[in-house]
Formats: structure tokens, C-alpha cells, sequence
């Protein structure tokens, strides 16, 4: 085991993050520096995606959130969009057992029905197979974008408004959070963001309000464990003060 992952294990269960979330970015650079087609670059992350998974099942996360494939993506060249999809569906299809072994649940946010139907069906039978498993829920954002997931809340929102099982009184916080496809689970603590740009790309825009950034110039395809634990110790060592002074969070007010 690393040093990294003994200091970890060694941390406080409260000043540990429960939900990392990540933008895995810089695939198409790092096969082009090596003169290879964006494609290469998606095949190679699917190792990053893997560790990432596995680096967070080792480390006690509760929920990791991965922004495979946004709402913008569909812009993207036919073949490339293609190549992202077939890939989708064919990890997905090795690595259930794997996900298993590591007692991973398998969930997906974001406009599923966009999906092609083999990916939104490879997709079901291992969110199916998952269910049961107690240990990292790992979270695919397809076809996903803050405002869409917003726009989403909006909508069901004023539907209940319509129908009268909700009043205007009754909107706050608890009730937008819960509307929204990310319901049940806890904000992100961390939101990292590999391949050197510093944007959020429309990702879990409500979510990541306290969330704390991490922007690492690592292209995803290079992507490590380790690079993951030191952002977890990076990150206990970041005083969050969720809008208190720093005085009233040392004394716990
Ligand atoms: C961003 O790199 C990456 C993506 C749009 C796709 C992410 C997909 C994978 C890591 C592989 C498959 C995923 C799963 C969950 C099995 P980019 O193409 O925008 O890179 P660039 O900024 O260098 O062009």
C-alpha cells in the first residue's frame, strides 16, 4: 500500500470527502501529442476511469461522479461521438466484473434516452446488476448538463405547483436538491478537473456550490491513484468555512 493510501486510512471519518467529483478531460490532447486520432486518447482513459473507481473503493469515498459525455458532446464529429458510445457500452460490458468484485454500485444521471439503445441497454442490465453492492457508488453523467438537470427541476417543480400538491411555500433548498437527478446523494466535496483548463463545462452547477477545485494540469489518460490520494490530502488540509469566519469554524459554532 502507498504511503498516500496508509495516510488516508488513517483520517478522521468526518474530515474525509464522502463525494468526488471529476470533469475527466484532455483525452484528445494526449493522443495527439502522440500523433495519434482523438479516439486513442478515449480508449487509454478507460484505464483512468478504472483507477479512479478502484483509487476511490481503496480510499472509503462513498460516491464518485464522472462526466463521461455532456449534452455538448453530440456536437462533436459523427465518428467521434460513435467511437464514445461503442466504447461506453463495451467497458461497461468487461467491467461489471470487475465492479462487482469491488462491491461497486453502478448509477447514471444526465438524458439517458439520448443514448443509443445498446448503450442505454448495457447501461440498465449493470446499473441492475449493481444495485445490490454496498461499497463506492460510482456515477456516469451521459448526455448530462447542469442546466439541463436544472431546467429538469424546473419543469417537475412547477408540475406539482400546477397539480396542487405543492404550494410556493414550500420551495427551498431541500426541495430543489431533491429534485434534481443527483437526489440522495451528498454534494461533492471535490471536484477535480484534469487536462489543464479551468471551466466547469456546466457540470453539477448547484451541486459543487461548497465544492472544494482541484485543477490538475495531468491529461485524464495520465490519471492516477496516486495524483487521487494527494488531492484527498490536499483537500483535509483546506479549511472549508461553508461562508463562517474562520474563529467560529475552529471553536465549531
Ligand atoms: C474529454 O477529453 C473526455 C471525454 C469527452 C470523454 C470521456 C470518456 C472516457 C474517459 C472514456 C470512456 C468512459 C467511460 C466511463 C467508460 P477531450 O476529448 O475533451 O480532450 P481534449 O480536451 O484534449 O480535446
Amino acid at each position: 500500500m502507498t504511503d498516500r493510501l496508509q495516510l488516508i486510512r488513517t483520517l478522521d471519518q468526518n474530515k474525509k470527502p464522502r463525494h468526488i467529483a471529476i470533469i475527466m478531460d484532455g483525452n484528445g490532447r494526449w493522443a495527439k501529442e502522440r500523433g495519434k486520432e482523438r479516439v486513442y486518447g478515449h480508449q487509454h482513459g478507460v484505464q483512468s476511469v478504472r483507477n479512479a473507481i478502484e483509487g476511490c473503493g481503496e480510499a472509503g469515498i462513498d460516491f464518485l461522479t464522472l462526466y463521461a459525455f455532456s449534452t455538448e458532446n453530440w456536437n462533436r464529429p459523427k465518428e467521434e461521438v460513435n467511437a464514445l458510445t461503442s466504447l461506453l457500452v463495451k467497458t461497461i460490458h468487461l467491467e461489471l466484473d470487475n465492479l462487482m468484485r469491488n462491491n461497486v454500485r453502478l448509477t447514471a444521471i444526465g438524458a439517458l434516452t439520448d443514448l443509443p439503445e445498446d448503450c442505454q441497454e448495457e447501461l440498465r442490465g449493470a446499473i441492475n446488476h449493481t444495485a445490490e453492492n454496498s461499497g463506492l457508488t460510482a456515477t456516469l453523467a451521459l448526455s448530462y448538463s447542469g442546466r439541463w438537470e436544472i431546467t429538469n427541476m424546473v419543469r417537475k417543480i412547477a408540475n406539482k405547483l400546477a397539480k396542487g400538491s405543492l404550494s410556493q411555500e414550500d420551495i427551498n433548498n431541500d426541495l430543489v436538491t431533491g429534485n434534481l437527478s443527483t437526489s440522495g446523494m451528498p454534494d461533492p466535496d471535490i471536484l477535480i478537473r484534469t487536462g489543464g483548463n479551468f471551466r466547469i463545462s456546466n457540470f453539477l452547477l448547484w451541486q459543487i456550490a461548497y465544492a472544494e477545485l482541484f485543477f490538475t494540469p495531468t491529461q485524464w489518460p495520465d490519471f492516477n491513484k496516486d495524483e487521487l490520494w494527494q488531492i484527498i490530502l490536499d483537500f483535509v488540509d483546506r479549511e472549508r468555512r461553508f461562508g463562517k469566519t474562520g474563529e467560529q469554524v475552529a471553536n465549531h459554532q
